[in-house]
């Protein structure tokens, strides 16, 4: 997508040093648009954990990258054990986005596949290509399939934007290009159609409004930030006419876990008969699981992201300052699990699926087999 004007992926390897990938650091956005280096293991643990790189799609394809960093790290005598210890490294940094895991699996599947440690190193790199390339791809396919949604209601609205409310960032900063919930809004919006978008903050680390409010600013979609807790309201006066929103994980039931105060969207939505409808790439199904609210794990992170907001002052200067007691306790839940009932539909780049066991079984054989 445009950053000032210019095509950038969120990971692309180096044109003349593939050893070296390159990220965009997205602790800086909106204020400072900052590309980082990442050479080991230990720097892609770090971009993972650290939320340089976030978004399910976006850590998939990092722990892509990761493992062909532990590849090329790998010594040639020991190689199948240095890269399962890297491998259980990368699973650990953040435990909630399907992806992750899927994309370790995939590199270790592929690296078996071959002999020595030279072809594995090979096979990893084309791996780790292939799975943001598909990532890529993918989110351009939900965006080509969700956009009828959009269509179906400027229709009905003769002309009128279509208000749309996502939470967190779904967009391409979430994953190597276009996004999954914004990718049916780009493509409304590159086919003309009028399209609004209501932003959620997002607290406590602010994806919505640092991130997706950026991003839809650059591509020209007109938006406006909320605050969390406004969604239920302007629901409740006709000024939302769809929920787009992302997933870091989906069971093979159709439930959705996804950033913290999703499920309050999708319960709000529910009561003011508003569609709700979740976006995502098939890497982020969890094919062995059924229950998500139970079996989903859900991330816990540091109080301090809640206890201190980050920003830049009216000069531009960079920022901090602590919004809570100094003895506060704060606990900082990083995700929540809407349950299948209150999805209108699961938007993935096979098409529009009801979330149910059944239906989702027929567009995805493969989850039986899993
Ligand atoms: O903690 P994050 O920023 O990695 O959380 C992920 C998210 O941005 C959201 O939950 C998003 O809506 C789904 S990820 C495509």
């Amino acid at each position: 997508m445009l950053v000032h004007n210019r095509p950038y992926r969120t990971i692309w390897p180096d044109t003349d040093d593939p050893t070296v990938i390159h990220i965009i650091d997205q602790r800086f956005l909106p204020h400072r648009f900052v590309i980082e280096d990442l050479r080991t293991v230990e720097d892609f643990c770090r971009a993972i954990t650290e939320m340089h790189v976030r978004g399910a799609g976006l850590i998939g394809a990092t722990a892509g990258f990761g493992m062909y960093a532990a590849a090329l790290g790998a010594p040639d005598n020991g190689f199948d054990a240095s890269i399962q210890a890297a491998a259980a490294q990368l699973v650990a940094t953040r435990p909630t986005a399907a992806n992750l895991a899927w994309a370790v699996r995939r590199q270790q599947a592929a690296m078996s596949n071959e002999d020595s440690p030279a072809a594995k190193r090979r096979a990893a790199f084309a791996t780790a290509c292939a799975i943001a390339d598909e990532d890529a791809e993918f989110c351009r396919r939900i965006g080509e399939h969700g956009v009828a949604v959009v269509e179906e209601i400027a229709r009905r609205k003769q002309g009128q934007a279509v208000n749309i409310l996502t939470h967190c960032n779904a967009g391409w900063l979430a994953f190597v290009d276009h996004g999954s919930a914004t990718a049916p809004i780009y493509e409304a919006h590159r086919r003309g159609i009028p399209v609004h978008v209501w932003v959620d903050e997002t607290r406590p680390w602010l994806q919505g409004a640092r991130l997706t409010a950026w991003e839809l600013g650059q591509q020209g979609v007109p938006y406006t930030v909320i605050t969390d807790n406004a969604g239920g309201h302007l629901m409740q006066h006709g000024l939302v006419d769809l929920c787009l929103v992302g997933t870091d994980r989906v069971t093979r039931s159709g439930d959705v876990a996804n950033k913290i105060g999703t499920y309050l969207k999708a319960l709000a939505a529910y009561d003011n008969g508003i569609p709700f409808y979740v976006a995502l790439p098939s890497s982020t199904f969890d094919w062995r699981m059924r229950d998500g609210v139970r079996g989903i794990p859900i991330e816990e992170r540091s109080g301090d992201e809640i206890h201190f907001v980050a920003g830049v002052t009216a000069s531009g200067e960079p920022a901090e300052v602590r919004i809570t007691p100094p003895d506060a306790a704060a606990a900082n839940y990083g995700f929540d699990v809407t349950p299948a009932r209150l999805v209108t539909g699961l938007i993935t780049e096979r098409g529009i699926v009801a979330a149910r066991e059944e239906a989702i079984a027929v567009l995805f054989p493969e989850a039986g087999r899993a």
